[in-house]
């Protein structure tokens, strides 16, 4: 089910906190995004459900990237990018109003795709693929279901009542996981194996497809160090699918 903003369950401070709690993974996933958003010079960019937009703002103060606009639903976190300075819009992936030919690079970073109905990512990809101009890219970074931290945040989300005691040295610190305060877990709601992502974009009409992944390690030893991103899909525990329109 969509969200309208309000009540998703996201609290701005267990957000941003998030970042910090395993920053050798946060880096890796910083520079697996970077990795793919460089892949060209991005040109204009949309970031679609950027939370709190600290990854954005790591793009602009590190690399001086800065995104154009995001589009963002949570009520709860908008105030953070507004006040981080970003151009955003309030609301869904599915209801903006796209302009043709209008970005040449549009992403979603941390899964946010997955808070897409599945009835509607072909439409939604659609969409995005029109806003490209010849030559742009969407790019898609996820943890995959079929990853070890996948398979791991999966049962969570599948069984809130579980005692999450055996999973603390699996998944401490992960994004919204949630263990001190107990709360309901907070990540996507849609979890896909990679290829199920790779022929929705091919059904959208996209031919050429790039891959890259980081946080090879199983989810206690994720922390240790950051990584520089290798190509593929088969090893990460963060991946991300870059899909070019045609020139
Ligand atoms: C897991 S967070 C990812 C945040 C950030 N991009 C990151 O990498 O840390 C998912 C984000 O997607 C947003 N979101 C949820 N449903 C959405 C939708 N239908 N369209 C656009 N964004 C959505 C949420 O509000 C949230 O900010």
């Amino acid at each position: 089910m969509t969200t309208d903003g309000t009540n998703d369950g996201f609290e701005r401070g267990r957000f941003e906190r998030h970042y910090t709690e395993r920053p050798n993974v946060t880096e890796s996933r910083l520079r697996l995004i970077w990795a793919a958003l460089t892949t060209k010079l991005p040109g204009r960019t949309l970031s679609i459900g950027a939370g709190t937009g600290d990854v954005e703002a790591q793009l602009r103060d590190r690399f001086g990237f800065s995104v154009d606009l995001i589009i963002e639903p949570s009520e709860a976190l908008l105030p953070a990018l507004r006040e981080k300075g970003f151009e955003t819009w309030a609301g869904i992936a599915e209801a903006y109003p796209y302009e043709p030919e209008s970005f040449d690079t549009i992403y979603y970073n941390g899964s946010s795709f997955g808070f897409i109905d599945d009835e509607n990512l072909v439409p939604t990809f659609t969409k995005n693929y029109e806003a490209l101009r010849p030559g742009g890219r969407l790019i898609l970074s996820d943890v995959p279901k079929e990853s070890s931290l996948g398979i791991a945040l999966l049962t969570i989300l599948n069984n809130p009542g579980i005692d999450r005691e055996p999973y603390r040295d699996l998944l401490e610190g992960t994004a919204f996981f949630d263990l001190v305060e107990g709360g309901e877990p907070t990540y996507k709601p849609n979890w896909h194996v990679i290829p199920y992502y790779i022929d929705i974009l091919r059904k959208v009409g996209f031919t050429d497809l790039e891959f890259k992944q980081t946080v090879l390690a199983n989810t206690t030893y994720q922390d240790d160090r950051p990584e520089d991103p290798v190509p593929g899909y088969d090893k990460g525990n963060y991946v991300a699918i870059i899909a070019t329109k045609k020139a």
